[in-house]
């Protein structure tokens, strides 16, 4: 006979730790796998080590998905406050480091353990270093082999999140299992990614390690934060929040020294005309103000240049357009985008709505945040959803 449980969650990452946790605390026997030795490889890594546990401006505007709506029910149910509740409750000290985002001051174990002790009050099974195998659905149970256990539960939830970073353990198994059960799957793409350069803007490469604010703008979305130059293109916050707005072919547009108003450079021209034009961009880095100067083919004295001249450098540096010719792919992306589509789960309870007890959470579903502790908080807020259908059935 196997061992039976009233939910099985695969996956031990933020999403899985919180649903395991949340439906344990509320009755039900829990059983948590991962086939990693160890559970919230990810958190461990994430913010640095500092773990970006949450943004305090999470709403379902910073999420992408194919339904921009699907993420409110649960978001709106757990909330970035919650988790800083739980998180205080542990005395976990943390610090709002810029734009709302929440680090612990000291080390992202802090939330792993957190979580793991969230887990054992809430008598949670936790099965590590095997992969579950022989997954089946049938008669309302669905059985697996975990580690040579044989295991059911009538509720199933795929937490093993998407395929970025694999060398941390990463798998396309919740698309797998979800596409067998009959779910769709949004075509998976690496979001939050440093974006690749080719040899037009060979020029820029070479400017690797250099780092400037910018305003960065693809389509509808618009980021100001740092852009870092890398040897093989773009990255730093604001590239990396773009990336996952950049469908992979087309420009994006950059704005150097988004703070200035319209006409900077003539009024520089009027009061200090001697000016070279490179020391005018400062503070631009100089590194990237020579390569900006020789791509524009300008040079000498702002005195030198004529009005008209100063007013198209002023419009590219305004509307710089980059068009990269891929990403640093999954190995290098911070999550994936796309996933198990929500059209087919209840975006009450994220369960599969044409087969009851299936669930699928965090980023193994088709919704992704900004960088910033967003898709931590959609993890927690979730696990936290599927936990409370479990309980409540
Ligand atoms: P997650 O990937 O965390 O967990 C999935 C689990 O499933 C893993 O433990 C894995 O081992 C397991 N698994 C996979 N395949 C399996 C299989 N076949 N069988 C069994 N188990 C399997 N976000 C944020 O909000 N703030 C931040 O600071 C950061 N920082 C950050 C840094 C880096 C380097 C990365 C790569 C990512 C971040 N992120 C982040 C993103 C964040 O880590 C991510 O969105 C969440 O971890 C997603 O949580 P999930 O639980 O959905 O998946």
């Amino acid at each position: 006979m196997p061992e039976s449980y009233d939910a099985i969650v695969l996956g031990a990452g933020a999403a899985g730790l919180m649903c395991a946790a949340t439906a344990g605390q509320l009755g039900k026997r829990v059983l948590l796998a991962d086939h990693a030795d160890e559970p919230g490889k990810k958190i461990l890594i994430s913010g640095g080590g500092r773990c970006n546990f949450t943004n305090v401006n999470a709403r379902a505007e910073c999420y992408l998905s194919a339904n921009p709506h699907f993420a409110k029910s649960a978001l709106g149910r757990y909330r970035p406050q919650d988790f800083i509740d739980l998180v205080d409750g542990y005395g976990i000290a943390w610090h709002e480091k810029t734009l709302g985002q929440l680090f612990c001051d000291s080390s992202a174990r802090q939330i792993v353990d957190m979580m793991v002790e969230e887990c054992a009050k809430g008598s949670v099974t936790l099965l590590l270093g095997d992969p579950a195998t022989e997954i089946e659905h049938a008669d309302g149970q669905f059985r697996m082999t975990i580690g040579g256990r044989a295991v059911s539960a009538p509720a199933l939830v795929l937490a093993t999140g998407g395929p970025s970073i694999p060398k941390l353990g990463a798998t396309t198994f919740a698309y797998d299992i979800a596409r067998r059960f009959g779910l769709s799957i949004v075509q998976p793409r690496p979001a939050l990614v440093p974006l690749t350069l080719g040899p037009d803007d060979a020029l820029f490469r070479e400017l690797s390690g250099v780092s400037t604010n910018v305003e960065v703008r693809c389509g509808k979305a618009e980021f100001r934060e740092a852009a870092l130059f890398t040897h093989r293109g773009l990255s730093g916050p604001a590239m990396l929040q773009i990336s996952s707005y950049w469908p992979h072919k087309g420009e994006i547009a950059v704005s150097f020294l988004p703070d200035r108003s319209q006409g900077w450079l003539l009024e520089a021209k009027r009061a200090q005309p001697r000016t070279p034009i490179r020391r005018a961009l400062a503070p631009l880095p100089e590194r990237l103000s020579d390569a900006l100067i020789e791509k524009l083919g300008v040079e000498g004295e702002l005195a030198g240049l004529t009005d008209k001249t100063l007013r198209q450098v002023e419009e590219r540096l305004r509307d710089w357009r980059f068009s990269p010719n891929g990403t640093e792919g999954f190995a290098k992306a911070e999550v994936t985008a796309g996933g198990i589509s929500t059209a087919d789960l209840s975006s009450q309870t994220l369960e599969a709505k044409r087969l009851p007890g299936l669930y699928a959470i965090g980023e193994a579903v088709d919704v992704t945040g900004w960088l910033g502790g967003y898709n931590f908080q959609w993890a927690w807020a979730s696990g936290r959803a599927a936990a409370q259908a479990i309980a409540g059935r």
